[in-house]
């Protein structure tokens, strides 16, 4: 489904991937790990083609479709969700506002209602705005608006960042679903042991490349290549 392949890119003259190539397919879970600064959000971004970093070399196709240099409103039309790190809401409108924005009823889009049963808290909080929100609530707000644009595949970066345990459980048990239902997740974690728990397959990042790829099980065989390069001991 989505085929990363040889993509480099740079900030100015810096570079930042170095000829990245990662696949996700149709309900498959990848996780994207790596130190901080490796380049992990800097390759969503260049998915979702926002301009910065500039993607310099390489493809990112969408089943048949080649996603370099199209503009971001041609790829989310893709139907590629977003979340990015740091859950952008705005701050003056209720979570309500939020999701109501949204509902286009295009094929596959999660109602109002249906992200309201997924997330019970957020049903609770619907009349608040979005700078009174909790970081987990503000989350699972920015899940919940990507997935009513009606995505196949959701990038997430660090959807669990911050979180208290119990909302990430939330979050690993949509991730879930997602899968279920055939949706590819490109998902960028901090958090090892949720990724473990989740993806399907992981791939490591160490300056802006791809320096291991296997699956969860591979990887807790592998102690070398969590101290190396996720500086776990
Ligand atoms: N807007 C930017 N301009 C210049 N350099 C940037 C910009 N954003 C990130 N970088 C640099 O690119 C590298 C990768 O950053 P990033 O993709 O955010 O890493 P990660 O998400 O893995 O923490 C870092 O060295 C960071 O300082
Ligand atoms: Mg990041």
């Amino acid at each position: 489904m989505l085929e990363i392949a040889g993509v480099c890119a740079a900030y100015g003259e810096a570079r930042v991937l170095n000829e990245v190539s990662m696949r996700v397919r149709e309900g498959e879970i990848v996780a994207l790990l790596g130190r901080n600064g490796m380049g992990k959000t800097s390759l969503v971004r260049a998915v979702m083609g926002l301009g910065s970093p500039r993607v310099t070399a390489g493809s990112i196709k969408l089943d048949d479709t080649q996603l370099v240099g199209l503009r971001p409103n041609r790829i989310a039309n893709r139907r590629i969700g977003y979340v990015p790190q740091g859950r952008r809401l705005f701050a003056s409108l209720t979570v309500l506002e939020h999701l109501q924005m949204l509902d286009r009823g295009r094929t596959g889009a999660w109602s109002v209602r249906r992200v309201f049963e997924a997330f019970p808290r957020l049903a609770e909080r619907q009349g608040h705005r979005g700078n009174q929100l909790s970081g987990g609530e503000r989350q699972m707000l920015a899940i919940g608006r990507a997935l009513m644009t009606g995505p196949r595949i959701v990038l997430m970066d660090e959807p669990t960042e911050g979180l208290a345990p119990v909302m990430v459980e939330a979050v690993e048990a949509i991730l879930g679903t997602l899968r279920q239902e055939g949706l590819g997740v490109l998902l960028v974690e901090q958090n090892l042991y949720s990724a473990l728990a989740v993806a399907d397959r992981v791939c490591i990042f160490e300056t802006g490349r791809v320096v291991w790829e296997g699956t969860p099980d591979e990887l807790k065989a592998r102690q070398d290549v969590l101290e190396r390069f996720l500086g776990i001991h």
